[in-house]
């Protein structure tokens, strides 16, 4: 079979402006990972269910590995090593999720909180069932999703850490 007809495209990553030539067939999850050497954007289900690609390509959440790279000519795509680092600061979803305890294998953190940012981007104040509805098309296998949940309202809420233990008054029904 011949090979894939290529294109030079041009797009920013995080700002960065970038310009590649690839195969009109190449999937956006392929140049982030193995062309720019970006690998915080995962890839699992490669269908379009699990979320582990998602990015933000001009303000919308996408499916990396369902967006052809020349659907990118001329976009913004936002990805996780755009949103913050240990070094120069995180972004508050990043440091809830770890407060939280929102994050296990941490393979699906990183689709999880960049599609936590779109949503906050959009609703700025989400209720607990808007964040659950948003987070159907991100799949987690260790968490259980509750402390990703209360990670992402505690940041709807101006806060990074989670709430203090309610205190409760233990009192003796008998004594002696
Ligand atoms: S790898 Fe893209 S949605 Fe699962
Ligand atoms: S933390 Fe392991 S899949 Fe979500």
């Amino acid at each position: 079979m011949a090979p894939a007809e290529k294109k030079v495209i041009s797009f920013t990553v995080n700002r960065e402006p970038i310009e590649v030539a690839v195969p009109v067939t190449r999937y956006l999850v392929d140049v982030l990972r193995e062309d720019l050497s970006m690998m915080g954007t995962k890839r699992a289900c490669d269908q379009g269910v699990c979320g582990t690609c998602s990015v933000i390509l001009n303000g919308k959440l996408v499916s990396s590995c369902l967006t052809l790279a020349v659907r990118a000519d001329g976009a913004e795509i936002e990805t996780i090593e755009g949103m913050g680092s240990l070094e120069e600061g995180l972004h508050p979803l990043q440091a809830s999720f770890a407060s939280h305890g929102a994050t296990q294998c941490g393979y699906c953190t990183p689709g999880m909180i960049i599609s936590a940012r779109a949503l906050l981007d959009e609703n700025p104040d989400p209720t607990e069932e808007e964040i659950k509805d948003w987070l159907t098309g991100n799949l987690c296998r260790c968490t259980g999703y509750q402390k990703i949940i209360e990670a992402i309202r505690a940041v709807a809420e101006g806060r990074t850490e989670p709430d203090p233990p309610i205190e409760v008054e233990i009192v003796k029904a008998y004594e002696g």
